[in-house]
């Protein structure tokens, strides 16, 4: 008997992986949902807060989800007593509300420490305008292990805090009364993507917009418009559609400003390779971002894009833009908004950001340590800024568990999915600060290879660390084996906060044997706004000024030194920052207060970029 149940447990278990295998492995993505037309469910959600997640488990602590008939007590079935002796022991409609998009922490006082579940449910009536369209649920992010279901069924599950999914309702959907339960989890786990400390608060909840996207029921799902790095006057990429009809279908490509109109013809696969030539390209560039209007149209659906056209390289120490090299005026940037407490959103978020990152003086910023909202990256596009996307992977993730390396290769994934019709993305970063081992630089190399095979276009890089030149402090190196990899050298440095004072910086000199172009990912000094005194008390602005100064003259002895993105723009939450009357909470190492008050080390570097001129062609 026991040996029969122990058979059907394995078997159970292995059906239960198989089916979570399942169930993680989610639907493509959905590309250019920013353009499709939607209808928003943003807005106030109930919610229930549910540490011993007793809405997810039954007592036996098994998944209700696992179970032939959950039964009530699952709170994704959103059930409601009908009699009076029903045992009903939750109500979502009777429970409190908050705001989607936005984290739980800066929203509800006593959820601001809270790291663990919260049920949110949203209830809705959709008619679709045609029979047999399709209808997509898009979650641009939610933080970090999110389960959701509508109408009491699962749709899926996604893992990751910060890129976007998708999942397709066209057979769950109701014209009326529909609910769409969705259960966020954010406790930080060892072997997750980022896994237990990280320098950044672990904001929790439905964080950016969630909508319904209406398809026909064969739809452009994905497509990858970018131009040839080899050829300025070749336009090409593919584009994949998703239906019934999919194969040897029509597709027509137009781009009006380029008097061009191409059709292709799908293949059995329902996919096309792009292929354009032009010899009028208008290119993007920091002085002239130029964004095409791209119409893709079948006979059952059509999407609009703005899309420009450039290419980005390496050559040498040089980073060419459309060939020409340029100096990456950078400052590194988290994605807390600038005008509400807690995880920013919005385009007013990011307009906000990208302005006073303008106003620095700065043609390229760092998206720290995780992909921000799409709307950044559109707003890059307009602005003319060039961007570094990271991945999460961030200090010491489990190098070796094979699932942690999937979750870090799906997140990239999905944030490449998202932006790689983007222009003014030009950088995917692998990680940062990372301690190197022969588990670590194989799990950084097979994600550098899988990215440089699904965008050939873009240069690769991760934040690494420095260190002393053969056994000598005052001559620094970089020694990492994955410095080979990368198309772009990029490290932090703390001269003058983490390691010394600021005079050690005059000290400094550098022995970096790589003929690649180096990016300094991060320097900077904590400093308290409206903290005034000499220049050596640390927390002073004018400690931080003075280190400004120090830093920008020592790394510019870097013969290679091709960009840099200071740490950091605006002073941001993080529970290892607890120093009172100074800190509360908060890294201060920004050059804008959280209250957004400019401290003096900002006028030094918009200072620097001002004189700061773009190098001679090699
Ligand atoms: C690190 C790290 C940041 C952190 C910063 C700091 O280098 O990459 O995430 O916030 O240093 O210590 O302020």
């Amino acid at each position: 008997m026991i040996y029969k149940n122990m058979k059907l447990r394995s078997l159970l278990f292995i059906l239960l992986i198989s089916s979570i295998h399942l169930l993680i492995a989610q639907e493509q993505l959905i590309t250019n949902a920013y353009n499709r037309e939607t209808t928003s469910l943003n807005g106030y959600w109930n919610y229930i807060v549910d540490p011993y997640e007793n809405g997810f488990y039954n007592y036996r602590y098994e998944p209700f989800e696992n179970q032939k008939n959950p039964g009530s007590g699952a709170f994704f079935t959103n059930s409601k007593a009908k009699t009076k002796s029903d045992l009903i022991e939750y109500d979502f409609d009777k429970m409190d509300r908050m705001l989607v998009p936005s984290d739980w922490n800066t929203q509800k006082e006593n959820l601001f420490y809270y790291e663990g579940t919260v049920w949110f449910k949203k209830s809705f009536n959709y008619s679709k305008s045609k029979n047999n369209n399709r209808v997509f649920v898009y979650f641009e992010a939610s933080n970090y292990e999110t389960d959701v279901y509508l109408n009491g069924e699962k749709l899926g599950k996604h893992i990751g805090g910060f890129t976007p999914f998708n999942f397709e309702i066209t057979d769950k959907l109701e014209n009326k009364g529909n609910f769409l339960i969705v259960k966020v989890d954010n406790k930080r786990k060892k072997e997750a993507v980022p896994t237990l400390n990280t320098d950044w608060w672990n904001y929790g909840g439905i964080t950016r917009d969630v909508k319904l996207i209406e398809t026909s029921e064969t739809f452009v799902e994905d497509y990858f418009i970018q131009l040839d790095p080899h050829n300025k006057n070749h336009i090409m990429g593919k584009l994949r559609l998703n239906g019934t009809n999919k194969k040897q279908k029509e597709v027509t490509i137009s781009i009006p400003e380029l008097k061009i109109e191409k059709s292709f013809y799908t293949d059995e696969k329902g996919t096309i390779t792009i292929d354009i030539i032009s010899s009028n390209i208008q290119y993007w560039s920091l002085e002239n971002p130029f964004l095409y209007d791209v119409f893709i149209k079948t006979d059952e659906d059509q999407i609009v894009d703005q899309i420009g056209f450039r290419s980005i390289k390496t050559k040498g120490a040089q980073v060419l833009l459309n060939e020409q090299p340029i100096f990456l005026k950078g400052i590194s940037i988290h994605e807390e908004s600038p005008i509400h407490d807690g995880r920013g959103h919005s385009l007013e978020d990011a307009k906000q950001l990208l302005t006073w990152a303008q106003e620095l003086g700065c043609n390229y910023v760092r998206l720290a340590h995780y992909p921000h909202n799409e709307h950044m990256v559109r707003l890059a596009d307009k602005l003319g800024i060039l961007v570094w996307e990271e991945n999460p992977v961030y200090w010491t993730i489990s190098w070796e568990n094979k699932q942690t390396y999937k979750n870090a290769k799906h997140q990239l994934s999905e944030v490449i999915d998202r932006d790689k019709n983007r222009a003014s993305v030009i950088i995917w970063s692998m990680a940062n600060e990372t301690p190197t081992s022969e588990a670590r630089n194989s799990f950084l190399t097979d994600l550098a290879t899988y990215t440089k095979e699904k965008d050939p276009t873009r240069l690769i890089s991760a934040a690494l660390e420095q260190s002393n030149y053969q056994g000598n402090p005052l001559v620094r190196t970089i020694s990492d084996p994955f410095a080979e990899v990368v198309d772009i050298l990029s490290f932090n440095q703390y001269i003058g906060w983490y390691d010394g004072g600021i005079e050690k910086c005059s000290t400094i000199s550098w022995n970096i044997g790589y003929n690649k172009p180096v990016i300094i990912s991060e320097f900077g000094a904590g400093a308290k706004y409206g903290l005034h005194g000499n220049k050596d008390t640390r927390w002073n602005e004018e400690y931080q000024e003075y280190l400004y100064q120090e830093t920008l003259k020592m790394i510019d002895q870097i013969d290679q030194l091709s960009g840099i993105s200071p740490w950091i723009l605006v002073d941001f939450r993080s529970p290892r920052r607890v120093l009172p009357e100074i800190q509360d909470g908060w890294n201060r190492k920004g050059l804008i207060s959280e209250k957004g008050d400019k401290k003096k080390a900002f006028f030094v570097l918009k200072n620097y970029y001002e004189h700061k001129t773009s190098p001679d062609k090699e």
